[in-house]
């Protein structure tokens, strides 16, 4: 008699806490026992030699969105997912992104349309705000939340994005009362817009001068007026894509007084630098996106960061565009830095990069990469225990790993809609084989086996990373304000 429906049998299982010689047996999409000699399954995957992981978590990603500029990035949910699916991730937090004028419910329920179509892995949505109307503040934010986006992503910088710090507060304090983490790309608007133009006015157009444009004072700047925000009202923040060694000691520093203050950085900051920038022509273009990548120096700050847990997570930010005229070159085949839209493809190499980095050359342990690449980011998001761990009642979302699998990362094997791959000629060690999401195989073999649209909504409720602190600013706090009642 059969009890489970399926047994990956004599694999190491690695959680953020162990590592063990086990099988794991699923059961209705879920763990339903982990132990040795496991029996009575309907299948079995033998994963002797492979390392047995929870799916990658990755809680940032730019998907069937407009750019900050209008214009459409290179991914469907599907080939988005499908790509991020390939290499490792089984649970993905893309935006819903809305732009000034726009009905924030209306957003939300179009990405929902789209995702319902093309994913096929689970999703939930950060809902990013640009236009904070009244509406949106004290009708649509509480009820979205309600209804299961319990996180808000806003811009300090963009000219169509940016909210200006009176907004950003309003943002700030109804996350409090609704209970949301709030996500912040936080770069000082002012002093990029001023350094651009110096830079085109002088007649350095080239994509490399995108690094120039970006100081990188700006970041530690922006940061710390967040953090002050954050401070006043009380609410937990996530600083995202932090790329040089000031904002890293900014939030060590923030996170030391005891504010809640959490960070992520991205691959793109761990293994590239400014001078990835410097191409013949308008090659550059590939890797412009915002923050820059700086400098070696950064890079081991940030890894620095992420031992001492001052940074807590690494997503891959993945904002995709074609190097043709759909995408970086739609200004035309010698855009200025500026008339180039950011981001880059980033789903797919995301967790191979860090394993590679981590596991196979040592920089951390095999439980640090379980924590910082799946439990970690799903606590942080309230996903977890649902998602991020190998745990009894977990969803049975899985990648086998080959420890020893040599790739050369090349555009030709990846499966996002790019045409490019920022880390083309690179070659890591290890390699998802077998991916499940809720123990469905979804690659096995170098294929795919499940149907656009097989993805799941996850509704969440905001975890313990959302929780103000208790501690009032002086001015929030009636013993100390005069009485005045301002929650
Ligand atoms: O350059 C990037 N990262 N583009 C995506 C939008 C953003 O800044 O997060
Ligand atoms: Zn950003
Ligand atoms: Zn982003």
């Amino acid at each position: 008699m059969t009890s489970y429906d399926l047994i990956i049998r004599g694999g190491t299982v690695a959680t953020a806490a162990d590592v063990m010689a086990a099988d794991v047996a699923v059961k209705d999409g879920r763990i339903a026992a982990i132990g040795q000699g496991l029996s009575g399954a309907d299948r079995e995957i033998d994963a002797g030699g492979k390392l047995v992981l929870p799916g990658g978590v990755d809680t940032h990603a730019h998907i069937e969105q407009l750019s900050a500029s209008g214009l459409m990035n290179a991914d469907t949910f599907e080939s988005a997912t499908v790509s991020a699916a390939f290499g490792g991730t089984t649970t993905v937090v893309s935006f819903a992104a809305q732009h000034v004028g726009m009905s924030l419910s209306n957003v939300v329920a179009e990405y929902h349309g789209l995702a319902e179509k093309g994913a096929v892995i689970d999703y939930a949505f950060h809902m990013i705000v640009a236009d904070a109307t009244e509406t949106v503040i004290k009708d649509e934010l509480p009820r979205l939340v309600r209804e299961g986006h319990s996180s808000i992503k806003v811009f300090m910088t963009y000219d169509r994005m940016k909210v200006d710090d009176q907004k950003l507060l309003d943002i700030l304090i109804t996350a409090r009362e609704t209970r949301a983490m709030v996500c912040v790309h936080a770069e000082n608007h002012g002093m990029i817009a001023w350094l651009a133009q110096r830079l085109l006015d002088r007649g350095y157009t080239a994509p490399k001068y995108h690094a120039v444009s970006h100081p990188r004072s700006s970041e530690a700047e922006a940061f710390n007026r967040l953090i002050a925000m954050a401070s006043l009202v009380d609410q937990p923040i996530m600083i995202y894509h932090v790329s040089t060694a000031e904002g890293v000691a900014v939030i060590r520093k923030a996170r030391g007084e005891g504010l809640k203050v959490f960070g992520e950085t991205c691959p793109q900051y761990l293994f590239l630098t400014a001078a990835d920038l410097d191409k013949p022509g308008a090659e550059g273009a590939k890797w412009c996106f915002s923050p820059p990548a700086r400098t070696t120096a950064d890079q081991e700050a940030i890894w620095r960061g992420l031992e001492l847990g001052d940074l807590q997570t690494v997503s891959s930010d993945h904002a995709p565009y074609r190097f043709d005229e759909t995408g970086k070159l739609s200004a035309g085949p010698n855009p200025t830095f500026k008339q180039v839209a950011n981001g880059m493809p980033g789903l797919e190499t995301r967790m191979p990069l860090l394993f590679d980095a981590m596991v196979s050359k040592g920089r951390m342990n095999l439980q640090r990469f379980v924590d910082i690449m799946s439990t970690t980011p799903a606590k942080l998001y309230g996903l977890h225990p649902r998602k991020g761990s190998i745990a009894i009642g977990a969803d049975a979302d899985i990648a086998i790993w080959d420890p020893e699998k040599k790739v050369a990362l090349n555009a030709d094997i990846m499966h996002d809609g790019t045409g490019y791959s920022p880390y083309e000629g690179r070659t890591v060690t290890g390699w998802p084989v077998t991916v499940l999401s809720r123990g469905r195989t979804v690659v096995e073999n170098g294929g795919l086996h499940v149907k656009a649209g097989s993805g799941e909504f996850l509704a969440r409720e905001a975890g313990p990373a959302a929780e103000p602190t208790g501690n009032l600013s002086p001015e929030f706090d009636p013993q100390r304000n005069f009485g005045a009642q301002l929650y």
